[in-house]
């Protein structure tokens, strides 16, 4: 077998992946094959590069691994054309949110399985992705794939895909949902609209910059807020009878059930 992955499906995640992989050189554009029913501008940007867009299927026989990027309902039909194609030895690469491996190992009879559920932030080489596979050659091939593009987490089991997608998956848009509250509690307290949402937003760059470090999540807290000082007055009312904790663990508790109901 090549090197050659092909990528199926270049929607938001689908150009995100590839623009991580361009980006960071993860894969060489010359093994990179992408099938798209319509022109995409991270597809052409990889086709200058050297990438072949829907080349003769053919081509797909000696993929190593092919990367579904297409939403849920529509993978079992955009697979059929493939199938017959593809390397029994291809390992599948499924980012769908709730499609279980043993669905999609059978979809394509019986071939390995890795999935990984990845935010949009791959685009910079900066995502996070969650990973499982029962097939440690699988899951080794999605590692590969996915860590020069994202910051990865091992799944000991495939349930935990749920959990992992209502915390990494849904999250940024509770932090917007929280820097939204943030810029609201500001206007209250008379600042202009304009000036509260960039206070709040630049806020939330500047803390996400602190994060990087290995510094324990307290100590970030702890650096900010010291004893009896102003920002420690507003960590009391947040952390009053769990008054964050609440409504965040109910968020994900929410996130989790969804994400089982669209997978039964
Ligand atoms: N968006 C996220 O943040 C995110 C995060 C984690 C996981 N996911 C998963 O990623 C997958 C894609 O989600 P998305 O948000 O990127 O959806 P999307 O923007 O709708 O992209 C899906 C893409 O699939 C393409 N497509 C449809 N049929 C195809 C076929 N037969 N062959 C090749 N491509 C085909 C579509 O092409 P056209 O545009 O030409 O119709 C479309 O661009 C889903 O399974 C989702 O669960 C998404």
């Amino acid at each position: 077998m090549s090197n050659a992955v092909v990528l199926q499906g270049v929607g938001r995640l689908g150009s995100a992946i590839l623009e991580g992989w361009l980006l960071t050189g993860a894969i060489d554009p010359k093994d990179l094959v992408i099938l798209t029913p319509s022109e995409k501008p991270a597809a052409e940007k990889a086709r200058a590069l050297g990438a072949r867009i829907n080349p003769p299927l053919e081509d797909l026989t000696q993929a190593k691994a092919f990367v579904i990027g297409v939403k849920p309902a529509k993978w079992a039909e955009a697979s059929k054309a493939v199938l017959p194609h593809l390397n029994k030895d291809a390992v599948i690469v499924s980012v769908m949110a709730g499609v279980p491996e043993a669905t999609i190992s059978e979809g394509f009879e019986g071939r390995k399985v890795v999935r990984v559920m990845p935010t949009t932030g791959v685009a910079h080489g900066k995502g996070v992705a969650s990973l499982w596979s029962s097939d440690k050659a699988a899951f080794d091939l999605g590692l590969k794939l996915f860590e020069p593009i994202a910051e990865t987490a091992i799944l000991e089991s495939e349930d935990l895909m749920h959990a992992a997608t209502a915390v990494s998956g849904c999250g940024p848009a509770y932090f917007f949902a929280f820097t939204r509250a943030l810029a609201e509690a500001g206007i209250a307290e008379g600042l202009p609209q304009d000036v509260a949402i960039k206070l709040a937003r630049a806020t939330l760059r500047s803390a996400a910059s602190g994060v990087s470090g290995s510094e324990t999540l307290d100590a970030l807290i702890d650096r900010v807020a010291s004893p009896g000082g102003v920002t420690a007055a507003g960590l009391v009312v947040l952390n009053e009878n769990g008054a964050l904790d609440r409504p965040v663990k109910g968020a994900v508790k929410a996130a989790v059930e969804k994400s089982t109901e669209l997978s039964a």
